[in-house]
């Protein structure tokens, strides 16, 4: 059956002149440019999801996965390689989440894969120090500005959640700011929901976070100074830390203005508050000194994941030596784990940046980016649709909306029934993207000149119908 899914009646107007063939891991051939009737059918992904939403909440172990906000089920994986990923039903697409940012390299990169390979050999986990920790530290260290120490976690939740008791621990104050529409993992202190006009109170975003556990936690306005001086006014020598995405990418993907940022390092030093840049997303994207880099704005602390675990699960948090040497053993913080710094993990994240730090990297992943997102836009004007859009490195996003978007406010104001459809009819052709308004695209090494075209053109047919 053609068009399986739920919100495809509605999209399956006139057959795709860029219809999708079949793809085999080997094949260089994506898509028939010529008019063609064939269009993807998804019935194993429907059998399998099914019986997934029986057995784990959703039917998937990350909520986004699901779809939800985009309408529609889930493509079922198969495998990826470079910049693609198949699906049970054998379809392929051009992939531009990249398994929400690791896979800077592309997917599954031969490398990389050796070098676990080899690993695993001697084993997946020690529990104990191994000689990889510190080749990736190093290599760490001497990448990210504001890191001179590290500890490494398994997720970015995690070195969130060190983070956070780590700048309290260090500033012996319990409050801290964060901002509207950025995420720092799932931990109980940053659900905070970001309502307007409570911008100054923390309330729980998600049942079950006590009250207790974000009423130390105040929101500001993204990209807006003044919202940040009230809190800190309000709440005098009492601000631990201002934590941030230094460009946002929970809530589409929105560059702060260089001024904010160094109004904020300016804010933090003056109130005795630390900065802490959460790169989790960033770091070693946007260029391969994160953000903090890119901005030349040097923060206290800096939490990590995604690229610096090259597909397997890592995170990090480090900073200047005098606040980490607070953390256990060195110093009285408490924070472990039994999996954190295993020799899989160290290995994927070493071969990943031995790759990424070759000269050109970066600016090569912000050409391609520029390129996406400049065709795209090209494409919707041309069409009649409000759109903006930008990117940083090997990160980008657009919203339809007449920008720019400065921050959440500004990004809830995109047109969501019109990503919706994009979105179905995009996934339909052969293009994954994000299945939300409010998600970052990923650009990798892998993605191809000819990818980024093929992904316009097929834009600009789903444009002219939406
Ligand atoms: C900026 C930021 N911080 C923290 C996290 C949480 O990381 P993880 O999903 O690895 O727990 C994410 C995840 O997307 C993130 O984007």
């Amino acid at each position: 059956m053609k068009f399986a899914l739920g919100t495809t009646a509605l999209l399956a107007v006139g057959a795709s002149a860029f219809a999708p063939v079949k793809g085999t891991s080997g094949s260089a051939a994506l898509f028939s440019t010529a008019a063609s009737e064939e269009t993807y059918t998804f019935t194993k992904s429907e059998e399998i999801f099914a019986e997934a939403k029986e057995l784990m909440p959703g039917g998937v172990s990350s909520p986004v996965r699901a779809f939800k906000s985009v309408g529609g089920n889930p493509v079922v994986f198969d495998r990826v390689k470079g910049a693609y990923a198949w699906d049970v039903d054998e379809n392929k697409y051009i992939d531009y989440v990249g398994t929400w940012g690791p896979a800077i390299l592309g997917h599954a990169d031969d490398d990389v894969l050796d070098a676990v390979k080899a690993t695993m050999d001697k084993g997946t986990s020690f529990g104990a120090p191994c000689p990889l920790e510190n080749e990736l530290a190093k290599a760490v260290i001497a990448a990210v500005p504001s890191v001179e120490m590290v500890r490494f976690t398994n997720s970015g939740t995690e070195a969130c959640m060190g983070m956070i008791r780590l700048v309290r621990a260090y500033t012996n104050r319990e409050k801290v700011i964060k901002f509207e529409g950025c995420y720092h993992g799932h931990a109980d202190s940053f659900l905070v929901q970001a309502g307007s006009g409570v911008a100054t109170l923390g309330l729980p975003d998600s049942p079950g976070v006590p009250a207790s556990a974000t009423k130390a936690t105040f929101c500001a306005e993204y990209n807006n100074l003044e919202s940040v001086k009230k809190i800190l006014e309000e709440n005098k020598d009492e601000i631990a830390a201002i934590i941030l995405e230094p460009v946002v990418g929970n809530s589409g993907f929105i560059k702060p203005d260089q001024e904010f940022l160094q109004g904020l390092r300016d804010l933090a030093t003056e109130n005795g508050a630390l900065l802490v840049f959460d790169e989790v997303m960033t770091g070693f994207r946007v260029s391969y000194g994160g953000a903090q880099e890119y901005f030349g704005i040097t923060p206290d602390v800096t939490t990590m994941g995604k690229v610096i675990g090259g597909g397997l699960p890592v995170g990090a948090y480090g900073g200047r030596r005098d606040i980490m040497d607070l953390v256990a053993p060195a110093g009285p913080m408490y924070q472990a784990g039994t999996l954190s710094g295993n020799p899989l993990a160290m290995t994927a994240g070493i071969e990943t940046l031995k790759k990424l730090s070759k000269p050109g990297v970066h600016k090569e992943l912000e050409r391609k980016s520029s390129k996406l997102v400049d065709g795209i836009v090209a494409a919707a004007k041309k069409h009649g649709h409000a759109i903006c859009g930008d990117y940083a490195g090997g990160m980008f996003g657009w919203y339809f909306v007449d920008g720019p978007v400065k921050n959440f406010q500004e990004a809830s104001k995109a047109d969501g029934e019109k990503f919706g459809k994009w979105h179905r009819m995009m996934l339909e052709r052969g293009v994954y993207l994000a299945p939300s308004m409010y998600e970052a695209g990923f650009m990798s090494m892998s993605h191809t000149d000819e990818d980024i075209e093929k992904t316009i053109a097929i834009a600009d047919e789903v444009l002219s119908q939406l």
